[in-house]
């Protein structure tokens, strides 16, 4: 009973789609059909609107770690993995916008914070490095949300792959466009235009 109630209270926190209500609410036109169309904080920036980017960030981060803290506290540890795993789908795939969502990396990145906080932050250190090598944030963020797969064993979370190995899994999955984009060498580097269309 208690997994189920943290799978809703996770969903229903990753399943807002904060992307797209700031950028409505600055009147910076319909997030999905600018740059990648997609509704994270990469595409928030390439309207131009850097404060609009970075709260969608914060918040998109927060929603996975509040998430899971709030089901960690009132449910015990496995309720908060189901949260986790939870705001993962609601991210992905919020009932709000007809199961088309984002990509993860942010909401990702907050639960790994939340689940073990060296694991987030080797999270948000790969992200920086490849950020930094590559200037291309979707290989920063499936580096980044990678990295779980070998931070958590490490830091003593092996129990946490039950919901790593397939948030990865889905990430990747949910990048398929720009993984082609990155294979023909026309993924947008951070801060230029993206093509339209995931
Ligand atoms: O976090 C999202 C990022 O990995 C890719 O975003 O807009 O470049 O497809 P975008």
């Amino acid at each position: 009973m208690s997994l189920i109630l943290a799978a809703i209270l996770g969903y229903l926190f990753g399943s807002v789609p904060f992307g797209l209500v700031i950028t409505r609410a600055l009147g910076l036109g319909d997030l999905r059909k600018i740059g990648s169309g997609n509704i994270g904080a990469t595409n928030v920036l390439r309207t131009g609107h850097k404060p609009a980017a970075l709260a969608t960030l914060i918040l998109d981060v927060g929603k996975g770690a509040i998430a899971l803290l709030l089901a960690r506290a009132l449910l015990g540890e496995p309720a908060a993995l189901a949260a986790g795993l939870a705001a993962i789908l609601g991210h992905l795939f919020p009932v709000w916008l007809g199961f088309i969502g984002g990509k993860g990396v942010a909401t990702c990145l907050g639960l790994l914070l939340a689940l073990n906080f060296w694991a987030g932050l080797i999270a948000c250190a790969v992200w920086a490095a490849v950020a930094a090598a590559f200037r291309i944030s979707s290989l920063a963020g499936m580096s980044a949300t990678a990295s779980s797969l070998v931070s958590l064993p490490l830091l003593g979370r092996t129990d946490a792959l039950i919901i790593a190995v397939p948030i990865t899994a889905l990430v990747i999955w949910k990048h398929r466009t720009n993984i082609a984009r990155l294979r023909n060498g026309t993924e947008p580097r951070i801060g230029q235009g993206a093509k339209t269309g995931s």
